[in-house]
């Protein structure tokens, strides 16, 4: 299949979360999909290892399984604290969302459309499973941990960007991962395949994704340390 967007620039910029503009309706083949692994498949990894395991999942009583966990993942991460007052509001679900008004705002839009997908994972024509066969890092921090996750997330997103040249859309969906056994189970994966996040894949419904706002350069890169701010070059 050829790309139906060609500009580099433009895929960087507007390769976006898609959850609510999924076009569930639309088949998606699997020439298209193989298409956009291979191409992923030259995304880096640590030590030269290819060490990922992807699991391109369409049959619809798979998919319906894992939809059920994907259901339960909300419930015990989003709508059982908000319902016992674990958490008062949807922000204090991710206390690292900063407190301003828009970052609250943006969470909250955010929610609802994860909640939309939800509700129709098991609709989205192919879900695929991204696995990593790397042994886990025995601390959260580090150059095992930096390894562990760098070596899965390079291919996730060129599989992204892939996706999005061809006109597809997908997202990290790796709160999948709360429930990492039982998708090998569903999937009757090796014990040494675990999964790291699911990336649900669908045509987007139009192409007219748009840069998001994001902070201002100088208020995240520096040159030389921490106190010269770039992007006045
Ligand atoms: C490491 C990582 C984990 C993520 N986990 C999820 C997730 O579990 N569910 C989801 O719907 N989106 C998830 N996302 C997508 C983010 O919510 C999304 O990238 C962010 O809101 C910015 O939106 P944009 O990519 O459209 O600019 C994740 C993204 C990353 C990079």
């Amino acid at each position: 299949m050829t790309a139906v967007i060609t500009d580099i620039d433009q895929v960087l910029t507007t390769t976006r979360a898609v959850r609510r503009r999924m076009d569930f309706t639309r088949p998606v083949q699997r020439t298209v999909v193989e298409e956009c692994l291979r191409l992923a498949q030259q995304a880096p990894m640590g030590s030269n290892l290819e060490d990922w395991r992807i699991v391109a999942v369409d049959d619809p009583e798979l998919k319906r399984q894992l939809g059920r966990l994907y259901t339960e993942v909300w419930h015990q991460t989003v709508e059982g604290p908000l319902a016992t007052g674990e958490a008062a509001t949807t922000t204090r679900l991710s206390p690292d969302v900063r407190p301003d008004q828009v970052s609250k705002d943006r969470q909250e839009r955010v929610l609802r459309a994860v909640k939309h997908l939800v509700d129709h994972l098991e609709e989205v024509p192919v879900l695929v499973v991204l696995c990593s066969t790397k042994p886990i890092p025995e601390r959260p921090v580090g150059g095992a941990a930096s390894g562990y996750y760098g070596s899965i997330f390079p291919f996730a997103w060129s599989f992204q960007l892939a996706l999005r040249s061809r006109g597809l859309g997908s997202v990290m969906a790796t709160a999948l991962a709360h429930k990492a056994r039982r998708v090998q189970e569903v999937l009757a994966l090796p014990e040494d395949w675990r999964p790291v996040t699911l990336l649900p894949v669908a045509y987007t419904q139009g192409l007219d994704f748009r840069p998001a706002a994001r902070a201002e350069l100088s208020e995240v890169a520096f040159w030389n340390g921490a106190t010269e701010p770039a992007g006045t070059a």
